[in-house]
């Protein structure tokens, strides 16, 4: 008998809402991916407001969970496990999502399963790409987070074997942008506006990559730094900023030392699949120097969608679908979020 695992997703500013269906072959199915974002109420602040975000999560939580039940054609009676994020992520947002999670378990009286945000990123493929070859390697990039994972189980063995120092790769899209003046969140338009520019026109530091530097942490502060200096130099100077070559040479720094480290932890480790997954993943010149540099090096790249590698409810789902077929014990109803959850 194939299980249908709901997903709720709460952990920053996207109410996300899945449902898949865990066949008896193992494999997972999407049937459903709503998401209700209110990255528009933070825009004008140039970063996610912790008290709005909890507040949207409230007003959307109930209307997401029905849409996504329209969507597949299923009842709530259906479902047969639910799966949400505990965290990392805001505390205040993933209460609501927490809460709403255990009223529905409770309510419907099936198992839940409190899963870890940053592990669901990874998750998300299978529902694209199938079956996870394990060990694989994950490259996690967000606005909160920038990491190497080494996958060896998704459903209970990820071990963290880099992470960034200071910034979030998306972070640094995200304040280089409003620098160029450009809006938030600033990895589209950046993206959009590099296009346009030479990637080689300014030189950019490329942080951590001295040879005293652990070769798989990263650091962008010092990058969005450099950027905000040279843009504040061509000002001082009553020059106009070339917007699309800034954009393009920031861009191509962030890649090259993204790809470069994967690549490099894949072969140094002997891991034959890399997955790029969370926002920054979306980045036109992250997936084509990473195909570039994944090809030469013969390590197998797995991207998903970009709509499955922002924030959604089907990442959580598909998770707890992993959980479940690997028949892992869910979690006590006092579950509880965690700000800070580890891998
Ligand atoms: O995974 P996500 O939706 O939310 C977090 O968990 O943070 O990632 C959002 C981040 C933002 O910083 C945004 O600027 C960045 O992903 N992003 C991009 C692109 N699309 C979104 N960065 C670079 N290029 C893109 N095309
Ligand atoms: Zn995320």
């Amino acid at each position: 008998m194939s299980s249908i695992v709901m997903g709720i997703e709460s952990s920053c500013d996207e109410t996300g809402v899945g449902l898949v269906r865990l066949r008896d072959d193992g494999g997972v199915e999407l049937l459903a991916d709503e998401v209700a974002s209110s990255v528009e109420e933070h825009a004008r602040f140039g970063g996610v407001v912790p008290e709005v975000a909890s507040r949207a999560h409230l007003e959307a939580m109930v209307p997401t969970v029905r849409r996504a039940f329209d969507t597949a054609g299923l009842r709530m009676s259906d479902v047969d496990a639910i799966a949400v994020t505990a965290g990392p992520g805001l505390a205040g947002a993933l209460l609501v999502g927490v809460s709403a999670a255990k009223a529905y378990a409770a309510a419907l009286d099936v198992p839940l399963y409190g899963v870890n945000h940053l592990a669901g990123h990874i998750a998300v493929d299978t529902l694209q790409h199938g079956p996870l070859p394990t060990p694989s390697l994950a490259l996690l990039v967000s606005g909160g987070h920038t990491q190497l994972l080494r996958v060896d189980d998704i459903a209970c063995k990820i071990t963290e074997i880099g992470s960034t120092v200071d910034d979030a790769a998306g972070e640094a899209y995200d304040k280089v942008a409003r620098v160029l003046g450009l809006p938030y969140p600033g990895g589209p338009p950046i993206d959009r506006a590099a296009r346009e520019g030479d990637p080689n026109a300014i030189a950019f530091p490329r942080g951590m990559t001295g040879p005293r530097d652990a070769p798989f942490d990263f650091s962008f502060s010092g990058l969005k730094t450099a950027v905000a200096r040279w843009v504040e130099g061509a000002q001082a100077r009553g020059e106009n900023i070339p917007v699309a070559d800034v954009a393009a040479s920031f861009q191509e720094a962030v890649a090259d030392v993204l790809t470069a480290k994967a690549v490099r932890a894949a072969t140094e480790l002997g891991i034959g699949t890399l997955v790029i997954s969370g926002g920054v993943a979306a980045n036109s010149r992250l997936a084509s120097l990473a195909a570039e540099r994944c090809a030469d090096a013969g390590v197998e790249l797995r991207v998903p969608r970009p709509r499955l590698c922002t924030d959604n409810g089907a990442m959580i789902a598909a998770l707890g679908a992993h959980l479940v077929a690997a028949g892992c014990p869910p979690s006590p109803l006092d579950l509880s979020a965690d700000p800070s959850l580890p891998v």
